[in-house]
């Protein structure tokens, strides 16, 4: 019985170490990849969120900034319509008082007008040219200020009615992870947009 035990602990260790070995190999070049994430990441506002949000899509960055922006985007987007659709479910809720209820209708509404701001600022960094680059670039940064601007409206609306504290935590809770995904987007596309010429 504990010969058995510990063959298997042997093969256990064995499988560790082969597979360890595998990962060690594949290192270097996953390795300059995931540091230009960091690197990029170490300039926006929430640099471990950047990074975190990023690092799974790291193959297909490899280290190339135009592809780290449009995936930081696209990020932001996915994050964008899940918050929005999240908003959408909570307005629908019974224990809001009156102003809450119309807060949460005026949120509901910019939150999905920054949906449409990341979807044409993703449609028009696929259009992203040489020829293009300076206009193309501040037509980006226009739609996504816009979209933050939208989120921080949201999260204001609250603030302003004064609505109960479970509630503007549960808005600011909501919202706070879209709104730093599209505070580090902003500030990637600022920086891809300074690096040309
Ligand atoms: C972002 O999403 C759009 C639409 O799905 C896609 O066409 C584009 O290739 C994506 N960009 C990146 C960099 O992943
Ligand atoms: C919110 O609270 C502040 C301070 O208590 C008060 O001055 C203000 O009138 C309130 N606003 C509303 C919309 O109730």
């Amino acid at each position: 019985m504990e010969a058995f035990s510990s063959r298997i602990l042997l093969t256990i260790f064995a499988f560790s170490f082969i597979t360890h070995s595998i990962q060690a190999n594949e290192r270097p070049y996953q390795q300059s990849n995931t540091l230009f994430i960091r690197n990029s990441c170490s300039s926006t506002t929430y640099p471990r969120l950047c990074y975190t949000s990023l690092v799974k899509h790291a193959d297909f960055i490899q280290t190339n900034q135009m592809l780290l922006t449009g995936t930081a985007l696209n990020v932001t987007l996915a994050s964008a319509k899940s918050t929005s659709a999240l908003m959408s479910t909570l307005s629908k809720g019974q224990q809001l008082n009156p102003r809450e209820a119309a807060a949460m209708k005026d949120c509901v509404e910019v939150l999905s007008d920054s949906v449409d701001e990341l979807r044409r600022s993703i449609d028009e960094m696929s259009r992203l040219r040489t020829s293009n680059f300076e206009i193309t670039m501040s037509d980006v940064q226009t739609w996504v200020s816009a979209a933050l601007t939208d989120q921080n409206t949201c999260t204001d609306g609250f603030q302003e009615i004064n609505a109960t504290e479970n509630v503007k935590t549960l808005v600011r809770g909501s919202i706070v992870q879209v709104a730093q995904l599209t505070s580090n987007a902003l500030a990637l596309i600022n920086k891809l947009a300074t690096s040309h010429g």
